[in-house]
């Protein structure tokens, strides 16, 4: 599982990166994939109202936030941490979040669902010098519209005040507890996932596909991931105007190596999905064979036809019992802010 933190100070060595420096260490000492992004550090420009994600669902600026669509798109968990600046996020953090305009359009104008947004988690880690009774509103209200942008339910918040210097917050009796506590609550549940890689050759149609529909229809779950033994330098086109038939947003991925895919996922059930020999070996870990037909290079009618089979698969595959009954005792509902833990 994936948890992403976005540190909005410009202090490196601030307040601010000490809270989430402790939230992702808790995560990442628990079994988490953490990534720390320093938004400070990044060129990312504020957005110019151009309109062109609204018409396109996509952000012409060329620069550091198009790696981060791609990092929000995979996250589990998103935590924003920033100091208040004029009750407000840092201007580094607040560049970020105009930009995830782009995801808001694809959801709300676009009407596109991301396969993640029915589980994905935001939380909001933030500290200030004063001690005003107000003084986490905007940034909370601006939290909770960045979080539903990008597709993740808000989780809450951790807030502290009369933080000024750099390193105070380490003087605080509870904050960095409290911030290893919080991490375990929402990381715990994620972890109880089944993990399943789906293969194929090119990582660009079928087991694209099929790890897709798995997050969308079961994220709470299964933890799914693909992986090609060859993989393409693109997913494939038809592949993504077929999903988008279905309100998938496939945006923002690429096709991965089997190498990649288990770098952060050890599979506990591998599925392929038609061509055996391309799997990869685990010892111990159950295989599937799902003999689908390759869409690569057929019409746009076949694709639709592969896209139903597959559809089917996974549906059976989380439907049934066997592989994935240790996880089912206690299944992770959005809506509940503690949930399975
Ligand atoms: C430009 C600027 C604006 C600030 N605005 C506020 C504010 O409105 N309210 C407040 O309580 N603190 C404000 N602060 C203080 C910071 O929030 C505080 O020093 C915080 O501990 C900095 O966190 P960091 O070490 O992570 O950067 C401001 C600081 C700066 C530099």
């Amino acid at each position: 599982m994936f948890v992403l933190g976005l540190q909005g100070s410009p202090r490196t060595k601030g307040n601010t990166n000490m809270l989430l420096s402790t939230f992702l260490d808790e995560a990442e000492r628990l079994g988490a994939h953490t990534h720390d992004v320093n938004v400070a550090r990044l060129q990312i420009s504020p957005c110019e109202e151009c309109g062109t994600c609204e018409e396109e669902g996509f952000c012409p600026i060329d620069d550091d936030m198009q790696q981060i669509y791609s990092l929000l798109r995979q996250a589990d968990i998103i935590v924003m941490a920033t100091p208040v600046f004029f009750y407000g996020p840092t201007a580094q953090m607040k560049a970020l979040i105009d930009r995830s305009q782009a995801l808001w359009a694809r959801k709300y104008v676009h009407k596109l669902s991301d396969p993640g947004q029915k589980w994905r988690r935001g939380f909001l880690l933030s500290l200030g010098a004063t001690k005003g009774k107000n003084l986490f509103e905007g940034i909370t209200l601006t939290a909770k519209y960045f979080f539903d942008a990008v597709g993740a339910s808000f989780d809450g918040s951790l807030t502290y005040r009369q933080i000024e210097g750099p390193g105070e917050i380490a003087k605080h009796p509870t904050a960095f507890t409290d911030a290893k506590e919080k991490a375990r609550t929402l990381v715990t549940p994620f972890l109880k996932r089944k993990k399943v890689l789906f293969v194929c050759t090119e990582n660009a149609c079928r087991s694209q596909m099929a790890s897709a529909f798995a997050r969308y229809h079961a994220g709470n779950r299964i933890e799914a991931e693909s992986g090609g033994s060859a993989p393409a330098q693109e997913i494939n086109p038809l592949m993504e105007e077929v999903m988008e038939e279905k309100g998938i947003d496939m945006a923002f991925r690429k096709p991965k190596s089997i190498e990649e895919a288990t770098r952060f996922l050890i599979p506990e059930l591998i599925i392929s999905m038609g061509c055996r020999e391309a799997c990869p070996f685990f010892p111990d870990v159950q295989n599937e064979e799902w003999n689908l037909a390759d869409p690569a290079g057929k019409p746009i009618d076949f694709m639709r036809e592969i896209r139903e089979q597959v559809e089917e698969r996974v549906r059976r595959l989380t439907a049934r019992e066997d592989g994935l009954t240790r996880l089912t005792g206690k299944a992770y509902q959005v809506g509940t802010s503690r949930a399975g833990s």
